[in-house]
């Protein structure tokens, strides 16, 4: 796809805000390098709704839906773009089920994770929603690594606090108070207590993260 299409690639400087929630679109965008961020206004604030890396595509929805951009495309860093117009898209869907295939498997992503994103919300507490956050997060890796894990591994999740927080929609404080706790029972670890740079939290063993959180759960129905 990104061969043939080698002609539509523009080059964007970091910053360059490609197109804003809200208005009509008339072209969608394949990264070729660098990194875009999906932003969206949520009452007050901006949230991160993901980060489009090389191979990745966006702005596709304004114009399979006929409606206004559902979010703000920013480039992160500088950025090579392959920026198509709504009609070549369509005849490419057209001529090219492969591509339409592919888009079809990255929108059934987006859907399940849009559906992770609800089912986090609508959990009571915030305890719940960070330990099932990092369930959620631990599973991504596991099925990312491809390997059979056993509930007794260790998984390294790679996210900072404020993904997490954005991911359950708290403020970033309160996440941090809820993994103080978790770090105090030793259910969750922080990279650098393994000597692991950067950010990141560990999850000793997974198994004992759902215990956890089924205990949450029956806190919860029996107000114990
Ligand atoms: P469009 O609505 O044209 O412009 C904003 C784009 O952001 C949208 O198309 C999608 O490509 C992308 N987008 C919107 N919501 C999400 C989401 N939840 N996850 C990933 N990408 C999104």
């Amino acid at each position: 796809m990104v061969d043939a299409l080698e002609r539509f690639a523009r080059d964007f400087k970091a910053g360059t805000v490609l197109f804003e929630e809200g208005q009509p679109g008339d072209f969608m965008y394949v990264v070729q390098s660098g990194d875009v961020e999906i932003r969206r206004q949520v009452g007050e604030t901006e949230r991160v709704l993901a980060i489009m890396a090389p191979g990745e595509f966006f702005g596709e929805m304004a114009i399979l839906n006929s409606r206004p951009r559902s979010a703000t495309a920013v480039c992160k860093t500088a950025a090579k773009l392959l920026v198509i117009e709504g009609k070549t898209f369509e005849a490419m869907l057209r001529a090219r089920p492969e591509i339409a295939l592919r888009i079809i498997k990255s929108l059934a992503t987006r859907l399940e994770s849009a559906n992770q994103h609800v089912e986090l919300l609508l959990l009571p507490t915030a305890n719940h929603r960070v330990v099932q956050c990092l369930r959620q997060l631990a599973e991504e890796q596991m099925q990312l690594a491809g390997a059979h894990f056993s509930s007794g591994t260790a998984i390294l999740v790679p996210k900072g606090l404020e993904d997490i927080a954005s991911r359950v929609g708290l403020p970033t404080h309160e996440v941090a108070e809820v993994i103080e706790q978790l770090h105090g029972s030793r259910l969750v670890l922080y990279a650098a207590d393994a000597g692991i740079d950067g950010d990141g939290f560990i999850v000793p063993e997974v198994g004992r993260l759902l215990e956890f959180l089924e205990f949450l759960n029956l806190k919860d129905r029996f107000g114990a």
